[in-house]
């Protein structure tokens, strides 16, 4: 059922087959199956990847003179900390939590309690040792952001490069705002396509992206994710524009690191999923310079009242980094 799609020739002219394309719409089932194709891979091989001490699996921010992975990886989370104004004994929600370094680092750094989602159990498996390893307050489970229900409301969430995932994205906002407190805040990191025309028109690299993720990827605009946003009523806080220099440092870093450990990992995931992987770095770096995407965390709040009782933004609502 997950098996990557081999590419068709069907003209002279290549053209992804229908079930290569982005927007696939799968049940919570198979969405797990196919998520984890990616995310069940050995955690050692991620842990090597990312390097550092949280093993943030996302862009890092390296433009405020971090000089090696763990520095690289604080330096984005304090920046989504400042963002979503962390403060000590509030709950946040880390959808999409990867193996809980970024929760573990806000648990500790910020002194906030916190559960953190994923599909997979190998990941959860890793979160729960490091979580152990911190004495951190916080707590990840093991589930679909649809089936999940919690018993007390949120004062932030967070997604990091997750949302990428997730086919009704617009459903996905409304939980969240349900899941919130009123006043509490939304952050959302991704890469977005600056013209929505760009999903439309794969060429073969950006498939074998698009399969190294089990077929589930879901670009979007800011100008459709906005609009969702809006739809369900949250309000828009602030955008910050992170410079795509800073993920193509990421990238390269990952690749130098994964070129460091290409013996053992080899042997631990075969050397044609390495090759792919290594593949899958370089089509990134591409296309991190192609124009065709942004990096931007859009921060959000639940309005307290029909009357928009929430108070009104501080801080300029779109600022790019420099
Ligand atoms: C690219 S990783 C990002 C991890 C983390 N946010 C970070 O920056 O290091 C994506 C994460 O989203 C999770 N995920 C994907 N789809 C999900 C879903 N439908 N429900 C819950 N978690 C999901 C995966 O299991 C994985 O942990």
């Amino acid at each position: 059922m997950v098996a990557p799609t081999p590419h068709r020739d069907r003209s002279r002219t290549w053209q992804p087959a229908p079930e290569q394309l982005l927007y696939q719409s799968y049940s919570v089932e198979e969405d797990r199956i196919r998520t984890n194709v990616h995310y069940e891979q050995p955690p050692e091989f991620f842990y090597t990847l990312t390097g550092g001490e949280w093993n943030v699996y996302s862009c890092n921010l390296w433009m405020t003179g971090a000089r090696n992975d763990t520095e690289s990886q604080e330096a984005k989370l304090d920046l989504m900390a400042r963002i979503m104004d962390l403060q000590p004994g509030q709950r946040l929600l880390d959808v999409g939590c990867g193996w809980a370094g970024p929760l573990t680092y806000f648990s500790k750094r910020y002194g906030v309690r916190g559960v953190g989602l994923t599909l997979s159990p190998t990941q959860k498996r890793c979160a729960d040792e490091r979580i152990a390893r911190y004495g951190a307050d916080v707590q990840v489970i093991e589930k679909h952001w649809k089936d999940y229900q919690p018993t007390e409301p949120f004062d932030a969430i967070f997604t990091d490069e997750v949302i990428v995932h997730f086919h009704d994205l617009e459903e996905f906002f409304r939980q969240a705002w349900d899941w919130l407190r009123p006043g509490g805040v939304f952050l959302n990191k991704e890469v977005h396509f600056t013209n929505s025309r760009h999903g439309a028109t794969m060429q073969r690299g950006d498939v074998l992206i698009h399969e190294i993720y089990g077929l589930t990827g879901n670009y979007r605009t800011i100008a459709e994710e906005l609009s969702f946003l809006d739809r369900v009523g949250f309000q828009l806080k602030r955008i910050v524009q992170i410079p795509l220099e800073n993920y193509l440092k990421t990238a390269r870093r990952w690749e130098e690191n994964l070129l460091a450990g290409r013996k053992e990992l080899e042997a631990l995931v075969g050397p044609e999923y390495f090759h792919r992987f290594r593949a899958y770095l370089q089509l990134t770096r591409k296309i991190l310079r192609s124009g065709k995407i942004t990096l931007d965390a859009i921060a959000s709040t639940k309005m307290d009242l029909p009357g928009f009782g929430a108070a009104p933004a501080q801080q300029p609502v779109y600022e790019g980094l420099t």
